[in-house]
C-alpha cells in the first residue's frame, strides 16, 4: 500500500516539484493533511532568512507520538513497529509491537512525570541501541519535553560540554552498552560528566550489561523500579492510556549538538511539525516505503540519521523499523548480511565507509546469506565513490535494487538531495534531483548564483523546507552567523557541489573547515582544541586527507615542548588526551611533530599547505609567497618524506 503523498512516477515527481515551487504552502499543506493535528495550523509558512525566521504550521496543535504510534493502533497494533537486533546474534530478538511501543512510550511518559519533568525541559539521553533509547525519546515527545541524544561514543567531557549547553535537568542512561566484544560503561561516563554539574536533578538508569554502577541517593534511579511503578499509574482495566500533551507546531522537538568549524559543538533545533511532517515524506518517497516492508537504518540514533529515519520518519509513516544494537564487524562481518536474511529485510540504509569497510572483507561474509528480500538499497553521510557504488549495486542488491545516495545534514532534519527510488534516475556517485520542495542552487565564492549547466559551486538552498533547523539551542545569532549569513537570503550548507547537464548533484564535500570522518561530522578547531589541552603541547593544526575506509582520516600537526617521553609515549598521550576530550571518534589518525606552522603574516594558518602535505603533494604547494617564513613549509614538508 503506498502514502497519498508517495510520488509513483517520473511524471508525477516533475508535476509535484513544480507544484512545489509555484505554490510552495499549498504543496507542504496537502502533504500535511495526512497527519493527525488537534487543531489544524492557521498559517503554512511564514519565513525570512535574514533573521533568521522560520515557522511551519504556525497555529497547528499536535503531539508527533499520536502520529507516531496511537493513530496506527487500531490498523497496526499487533504489527511490529521495531524489530531489535541484539549485539550478540544468539540473544533474543525483540519485536516490538504498535501496542507494545505504545504502552512502553505511555509508561515512561509516565516515569518522567513522575520525576518533575515538564513540557520545554531539557533530557539528556546517553544510551546504547536498545528499544528503550527509543521509549526514552517518545516519551519525551510525549510529555513535551526536549530531547537530545548524546552518541554513546563521546567523552565525559563533550558530555557535559552539552549538558551545559542546554541546561539539561535530566539525563536517561545505561550501566553500560554492548560494542561487539567490548562493554562501554554508560553510567560512570555519566558520573564523571557529572562532576561540577549544576543543573542535572535526576539520573535514570537502565540495565543492559550489569556493569557494576554507584547510584548516587536522591539523584541516581533504576529504569525498572520507575517503568513498574508507573506501570499501575496508566494502565487500568486493561487500557493504557498517558494523555500526550498538545504542542504547538513551532514548540522545540529536540537538541541535537553537531561539529561546525568553530571550537563549540552547536545544538540543533528542530521543531515538531515540520520535522514530522518532512521526515515521513522523504522516508516514504526516497525509499519508496510500503505498508509492512521492514527497513533496517544501520545508524546510531546518536545521531540525526538515527533520529529521522530510524525513528521518527518511519513511525510516522506506520513502517517496521530496524534497530541494531551491534557492530557491522562482530562476530563477523557478514553481520548486516545475516540481519537481512532473518529479518527479511527490504530497504537496507547505511553508510559509504560501512561498505567499504565490510568490501574489504571481500564476499566469503556474504556465502549462504539470502538477500533476496532486499528491494532498495541506500547511502548517507558522506560521498560515495564509484568502487563502493558498484561494489554495493552488484554484491548487495545483485543489480535489482536502486541505491539512493542522500544528501542532507543534522540541520536540515531530513534528505533534501536524492533520487527516488525506482522513480527518478540514479547517477553513480551523484545524490542527483532535489525533492519537491526542496530548492538548491550553486553560488560563487562572490556569492552570485552559478547558472546553466554544468557548473560547481558551494551549494545554498533558496526558501525553507519544513524541517530546516529554526536556531541554534542558546544563541540565534550563531545559527544566523552560521547558516544564513555567507549568502545573504539563502541557507548555506557548507557544502560544494558540482551539478551535470542534467541538473544532478553531486556533492563533493565541505567547504569548511569540517571533517568527515567515517561519516562522523567532526570539527578541525575542535580536534585542536583537544589536542591543545595536552600540557606539553604549544600549538596544533588539523586538516583532513583521503583516507580509503573512513573517506577522511584526520591528520594533526603538532608543536611540542617538554621533554617527557619519546615520539611515540607523545604521540600515545595526545591519542588519549583527545579521546577523553572529545571521544575515541576524534582520534587523529597521524600525528607529526613540527617546529612551526606555515603562518601568514596576519598570524593565519595556511592549512591549504597542510593539506596537501597530508595528502602528499609536496612538490606542488602553491603560492608560498605570502608565508611569513617560507622555510617553514621546507622542513614540514621534508618531514615527511
Ligand atoms: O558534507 C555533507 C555530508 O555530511 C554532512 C552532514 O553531516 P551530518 O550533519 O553529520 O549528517 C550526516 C547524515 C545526514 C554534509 O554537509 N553528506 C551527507 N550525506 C551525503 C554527504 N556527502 C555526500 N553525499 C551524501 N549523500
Amino acid at each position: 500500500m503506498s502514502y497519498p503523498y508517495q510520488f509513483k512516477s517520473l511524471d508525477e515527481y516533475k508535476v509535484a516539484y513544480k507544484k512545489s515551487t509555484e505554490d510552495p504552502s499549498g504543496f507542504w499543506s496537502q502533504v500535511a493533511e495526512n497527519f493527525l493535528w488537534r487543531k489544524k495550523w492557521d498559517k503554512t509558512l511564514q519565513w525570512n532568512f535574514t533573521e533568521p525566521s522560520v515557522k511551519w504550521f504556525e497555529g497547528g496543535k499536535l503531539n508527533i507520538t499520536e502520529n507516531c504510534i496511537d493513530r496506527h493502533l487500531e490498523e497496526l497494533g499487533d504489527k511490529p513497529a521495531m524489530i531489535w537486533e541484539p549485539n550478540n546474534p544468539e540473544d533474543r530478538v525483540r519485536v516490538v509491537t504498535y501496542n507494545r511501543l505504545h504502552k512502553r512510550v505511555c509508561q515512561f511518559a509516565q516515569v518522567l512525570k513522575n520525576n518533575g519533568v515538564k513540557k520545554g525541559d531539557r533530557v539528556c539521553i546517553y544510551m546504547g541501541m536498545v528499544p528503550e533509547l527509543a521509549y526514552a525519546v517518545l516519551g519525551c515527545a510525549r510529555i513535551g519535553a526536549i530531547h537530545s541524544v548524546i552518541f554513546g561514543g563521546f567523552s565525559a567531557q563533550s558530555i557535559a560540554d552539552r549538558l551545559e549547553d542546554a541546561s539539561a535537568e535530566y539525563i536517561v542512561t545505561c550501566d553500560g552498552a554492548y560494542r561487539g566484544e567490548k562493554i562501554i560503561p554508560l553510567k560512570d561516563v555519566i558520573d564523571d560528566a557529572l562532576i561540577g554539574n549544576k543543573t542535572v536533578k535526576r539520573v535514570i538508569v537502565y540495565t543492559r550489561t550489569r556493569t557494576p554502577v554507584s547510584m548516587i541517593k536522591g539523584r541516581d534511579v533504576w529504569w525498572e523500579d520507575e517503568m513498574e511503578h508507573a506501570e499501575s499509574q496508566i494502565e487500568k482495566d486493561n487500557v493504557v492510556s498517558f494523555p500526550a500533551v498538545e504542542m504547538d507546531a513551532e514548540d522545540p522537538l529536540f537538541i541535537l549538538y553537531t561539529s561546525g568549524s568553530t571550537g563549540k559543538p552547536k545544538g540543533v533545533v528542530h521543531t515538531i511539525g515540520g520535522y514530522m511532517v518532512f521526515t515521513a515524506y522523504s522516508f516514504v518517497n526516497v525509499f519508496q516505503y510500503q505498508k509492512s516492508q521492514v527497513h533496517f537504518c544501520t545508524a546510531d540514533i546518536g545521531w540525526i540519521t538515527g533520529h529521522s529515519y530510524i525513528v521518527y520518519g518511519p513511525l510516522a509513516a506506520g513502517g517496521t523499523s530496524v534497530m541494531f544494537e551491534g557492530i557491522p564487524t562482530w562476530p563477523d562481518a557478514g553481520r548486516f548480511w545475516d540481519i537481512v536474511d532473518r529479518h527479511k529485510v527490504n530497504i537496507l540504509y547505511t553508510a559509504p565507509t560501512a561498505i567499504r569497510s565490510l568490501m574489504g572483507f571481500g564476499l566469503k561474509p556474504l556465502e549462504g546469506k539470502d538477500l533476496s528480500s532486499l528491494k532498495v538499497l541506500g547511502t548517507v553521510g558522506e560521498p560515495i565513490n564509484e568502487e563502493a557504488w558498484h561494489w554495493y549495486d552488484e554484491n548487495i542488491g545483485k543489480g535489482k535494487c536502486p541505491i539512493v545516495d542522500t544528501w542532507w545534514q543534522t540541520e536540515t532534519g531530513g534528505i533534501l538531495i536524492s533520487n527516488m527510488a525506482g522513480i527518478t534516475p540514479a547517477k553513480p556517485t551523484y545524490a542527483t534531483l532535489p525533492l519537491p520542495g526542496v530548492e538548491p542552487l550553486l553560488v560563487d565564492e562572490n556569492g552570485v548564483e552559478v547558472k546553466g549547466n554544468p557548473a560547481s559551486g558551494n551549494l545554498c538552498i533558496r526558501a525553507p523546507w519544513p524541517s530546516i533547523l529554526r536556531t541554534t539551542y542558546g544563541d540565534h545569532d550563531r545559527c544566523r552567523q552560521t547558516y544564513f549569513s555567507a549568502y545573504p537570503n539563502l541557507y548555506f550548507t557548507g557544502d560544494g557541489a558540482l551539478r551535470d547537464e542534467e541538473g544532478n548533484y553531486r556533492i563533493t564535500g565541505r567547504v569548511d573547515d569540517v571533517l568527515n570522518v567515517s561519516g562522523h561530522r567532526i570539527g578541525t578547531a575542535e580536534v585542536e582544541n583537544a589536542i591543545n589541552m595536552h600540557s606539553g603541547v604549544v600549538e596544533s593544526a588539523v586538516v583532513g586527507y583521503h583516507h580509503d575506509v573512513k573517506g577522511q582520516g584526520i591528520y594533526a600537526y603538532v608543536i611540542f615542548q617538554g621533554t617527557h617521553g619519546d615520539e611515540t609515549s607523545r604521540r600515545n598521550d595526545i591519542l588519549q588526551t583527545v579521546s577523553r576530550i572529545i571521544g575515541p571518534i576524534a582520534k587523529p589518525d597521524k600525528i607529526q611533530f613540527v617546529a612551526a606552522l606555515p603562518k601568514t603574516r596576519s598570524g593565519k594558518i595556511m592549512r591549504r599547505i597542510l593539506r596537501k602535505i597530508a595528502e602528499g603533494e609536496t612538490s606542488n604547494l602553491g603560492d608560498t609567497t605570502t608565508l611569513l617564513d617560507p622555510t617553514v613549509v621546507e622542513a614540514i614538508a621534508g618531514g615527511k618524506l
